[in-house]
């Protein structure tokens, strides 16, 4: 059985969960700045940031899957891990407008609606914002059952995210083959989990007769 922290235990651990989710952006920043991110360190940084968010979001969908197979219960950091896939998002999405196009929107303007791999990344960046806006304990109170319909936004945000990213990337190899692979499986799982659900049911009540 898994121990149980403090409160306070558990609040140093969620904050902890922030400065390391954030160490891998201030890292790479400090690279570009001081000059050691190749030859073009936006494009660089543009990347990297893009490919974190992806990675928060595999986190962000791993939770349920695996708290429901019993593997491990890590709720109480889902909204830490999804806060952070929009952090990157946002910087991401910050980089390419102020550095990549120099601020000028109409520049971010046309490719939006030029090129359809900014479409899907604008469109997943989109449905992230109204996640993260009401990802407090107010708006849980205060959107009752509506807060989780209104949280499965995640799923289609982030198909978008990993169809902008397979479109974004050149040659696939077997770095976006894993990424886009886990997403893939991550959402698929979501088909699947009212039959896991009830199979897990199904055990314990035949546990319990057992006892
Ligand atoms: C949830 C939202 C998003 C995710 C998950 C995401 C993810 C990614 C990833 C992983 C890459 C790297 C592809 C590679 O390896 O080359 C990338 C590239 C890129 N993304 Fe996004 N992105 C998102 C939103 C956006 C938005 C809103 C924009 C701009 C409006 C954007 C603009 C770009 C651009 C321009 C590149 C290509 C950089 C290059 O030239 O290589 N993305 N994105």
């Amino acid at each position: 059985m898994a121990a149980k922290l403090s409160p306070r235990a558990q609040s140093s651990l969620i904050w902890g969960l922030y400065v390391v989710g954030l160490l891998p952006a201030a890292w790479t920043f400090w690279l570009g700045a001081s000059g050691e991110l190749g030859a073009d360190p936006v494009k660089t940084f543009e990347r990297f940031l893009g490919l974190w968010t992806i990675r928060f979001l595999i986190l962000t969908l791993a939770v349920t899957p695996l708290r429901d197979l019993d593997l491990f219960n890590g709720l109480r950091y889902r909204r830490a891990l999804g806060l952070l896939a929009f952090y990157y998002a946002a910087m991401h999405l910050t980089t390419y407008w102020v550095l990549d196009q120099a601020l000028d929107l109409s520049a971010v303007w046309a490719d939006i609606v030029k090129r359809p791999f900014i479409t899907f990344g604008m469109m997943a960046f989109t449905l992230l914002v109204p996640l993260a806006v009401t990802s407090n304990a107010a708006s849980i109170r205060r959107l009752g059952s509506r807060w989780s319909t209104l949280h499965k936004l995640i799923y289609p945000a982030a198909a978008l995210g990993a169809l902008h990213y397979s479109m974004a990337t050149k040659v696939l190899g077997v770095e976006q083959y894993i990424h886009i692979g886990l997403l893939v499986l991550l959402l698929a799982y979501r088909l699947v989990r009212p039959r896991v659900m009830e199979a897990k049911k199904a055990r314990r009540k035949m546990a319990a007769v057992q006892r």
